[in-house]
């Protein structure tokens, strides 16, 4: 009977699809553009990160008019701002063009990161919440897939056809966009703009198996909670120190380096003497990697625990950087090597860090600071995001790939001892006793 209800998570779900296909998209693409327009390696970062300046942007500012005017209306925004991107991108007549149109899908992919999780947070049933709204990662990591698949695709048909790469990307934004006019608003969003009859409404089409009374009065009850919760600060005690974790949170899963091998794995394998092709073809064997083993963690989080997840991560992920960047500085540049290394990091990766990072956040807060701790940790992910991607190109043909990779490993060495020292398990706990259990650390 909850058909409809999957209906919508889907179609919610493929702005989180989006996400990880218009980031991911470029990793196939910047050699040739890069080519194209003849960048420098300070111009290439500059490219990459563009995009992730718009991410910041649009994380950070999407709250307001989501609540103005709805989560389903912005979302179909964003699913515009995603097809206009890829049509930018892929007709761009000088870099400049090629910038604005990459740096427009930034702040859709941005808006996404909150959106998405958001809507289908407020319309399902409590009991399975965590699992629908964990979707949204699984969807991430699909599109990462998927524009890697299809960059490779690409180009071994359309040998070097950047353009081309960016306009596959026209299609799942359009379906995108289409079908965000099959699915109803947020109920909770109804309430706080005061239509509770439509609200009553969308929640008995969404869960005809529940009390619509009973979730309508949960629904007025947190948003009550929500606005006499304004004006509590997040940056005074006793919350001060949480903020201060949720912002390490976020900089720890990008000290790993993640995003250095989703934007540039190609041209480190071509640097490592690959022929395209082949670069190209090893990059959807890490995006499948990931997303298999983004499963396997989604399965046993909540038996195993996050910070299980993520001592188990932290510790693979060390030595296969490690050993990745021994391989490099050595110039141990066989390609089976590279790619065996690459690959157990991406699945310990995945496996922890991965999973793990968007439950931690939604979990880490008390109610009455979480949106704003939330938002504050993943707008911490995309500055750091944005910092690395700006600067691997220049960094790496300065010092090599190598070092870049001894700093990344020393990094997650440290994330291992910030997990044991300064965060609490969720696990099986409800939200009110974790709040209960950081309040008293
Ligand atoms: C996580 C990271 C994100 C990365 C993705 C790769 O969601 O936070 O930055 O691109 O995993 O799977």
């Amino acid at each position: 009977m909850r058909r409809y209800l999957y209906f919508v998570t889907f179609v919610a779900a493929l702005g989180g699809l989006m996400f990880g296909f218009e980031t991911a998209v470029i990793n196939g693409a910047i050699y040739y553009v890069a080519e194209h327009f003849q960048l420098s390696e300070f111009m290439k970062g500059f490219v990459v990160s563009t995009a992730l300046a718009g991410c910041v942007i649009g994380a950070l500012f999407i709250g307001k008019p989501g609540d103005k005017y709805g989560r389903r209306y912005m979302l179909k925004i964003m699913a515009a701002l995603f097809l206009f991107s890829m049509l930018g991108a892929g007709l761009a007549a000088n870099i400049w063009m090629f910038v604005i149109a990459r740096f427009l899908g930034g702040i859709a992919v941005g808006g996404a990161s909150v959106l998405t999780p958001m809507y289908i947070s407020e319309v399902s049933p409590p009991k399975i919440r965590g699992k629908l709204v964990a979707t949204n990662q699984l969807a991430i990591v699909t599109g990462i897939l998927v524009a890697f698949f299809s960059d490779y695709m690409i180009d071994s048909l359309l040998h070097g056809s950047w353009r081309w790469m960016f306009l596959a990307g026209v299609v799942p934004s359009a379906v995108l966009w289409v079908l965000l006019f099959f699915i109803s608003r947020s109920p909770r969003w109804l309430v706080k703009i005061g239509k509770n009859e439509e609200a009553r409404e969308v929640i008995k089409r969404v869960n005809p198996e529940e009390d619509a009374d009973l979730l309508m009065t949960s629904i007025k009850d947190s948003l009550k909670e929500e606005a006499a919760n304004k004006r509590v600060s997040l940056m005074k005690k006793p919350y001060l120190r949480l903020a201060i974790i949720g912002i390490a949170v976020g900089m720890f899963n990008q000290l790993a380096g993640i995003n250095v091998i989703m934007y540039y794995s190609t041209d480190i394998f071509r640097q490592a003497g690959f022929s395209g092709e082949a670069a190209l073809f090893q990059s959807v064997l890490i995006g499948l990697t990931n997303l298999i083993f983004t499963i396997v963690a989604m399965s046993i989080i909540d038996r195993f625990g996050r910070k299980f997840l993520l001592y188990v991560g932290a510790s693979g992920m060390s030595v296969f950087l490690g050993l990745f960047s021994w391989a490099f500085i050595t110039d141990t540049k066989s390609g089976f090597i590279l790619l065996s290394l690459l690959i157990g990091y991406i699945a310990f990766f995945a496996f922890s860090q991965g999973a793990v990072i968007w439950v931690i956040l939604s979990e880490m807060f008390p109610n009455s600071v979480r949106a704003k701790g939330t938002a504050m940790g993943s707008f911490s992910h995309w500055i750091f995001n944005f910092a690395i991607a700006l600067l691997f190109p220049v960094v790496s043909s300065m010092i090599g790939v190598g070092y870049v990779f001894v700093f990344f490993t020393v990094a997650t060495l440290l994330s291992l001892l910030f997990y044991r020292f300064a965060l609490i398990e969720t696990k099986g706990k409800s939200l009110e006793e974790i709040e209960k259990l950081i309040l008293k650390k």
